[in-house]
């Protein structure tokens, strides 16, 4: 079934995610993969908030390995531990990094991107996959996305 999100224009953050998560869940309870489900939010988050890089990385053999994005080119494979993405993993909480320079480890998949967003993604109380929200200005994440990604991420169901 063809869907199409639809999110008023000049709406705060907040609002732009309170429309967005009702209509993102309706699309992920109706279709039970999970890398379908995977993608389409990585789409639906790419051209609503226009961010630089978003998508998915999955646990796989003891790896973070990349899964459906939208944005350029990434680094396929982050060990545990490693990076923002490995150590929202290991840490099992979501980071928010306001300057990725200032970040110790930091992998840069590309030097455009400034500031970022990882959250977990849970199955049974174990970090399964997280979702990765890169910007290309400074300081552009807040609690506010942690939130409402945080709630994204618990739409997928492995
Ligand atoms: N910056 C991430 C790597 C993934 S890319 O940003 C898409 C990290 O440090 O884990």
């Amino acid at each position: 079934m063809a869907e199409e999100i639809i999110v008023p224009d000049g709406v705060s953050k907040t609002d732009k995610y309170e429309v967005l998560i009702l209509q993102l869940r309706s699309l992920v309870e109706s279709e039970a993969d999970t890398i379908a489900n995977m993608a389409n939010i990585s789409a639906v988050l790419k051209e609503i908030f226009g961010f630089f890089w978003v998508g998915f990385y999955i646990v796989k053999d003891e790896q973070l390995v990349l899964g459906p994005f939208q944005g350029p080119v990434a680094c396929t494979r982050i060990r545990y531990g490693k990076g923002v993405c490995g150590t929202a993993w290991k840490e099992q909480r979501a980071i928010i990094v306001p300057d990725v320079d200032e970040f110790p480890g930091h992998i840069a998949c590309s030097s455009l991107s400034r500031s970022e967003i990882v959250v977990p993604v849970f199955h049974h109380g174990k970090v399964v996959a997280v979702l990765d929200v890169d910007s290309e200005f400074l300081n552009y994440f807040n609690e506010t996305d942690e939130k409402y990604l945080s709630e994204i991420a618990e739409l997928i169901k492995f």
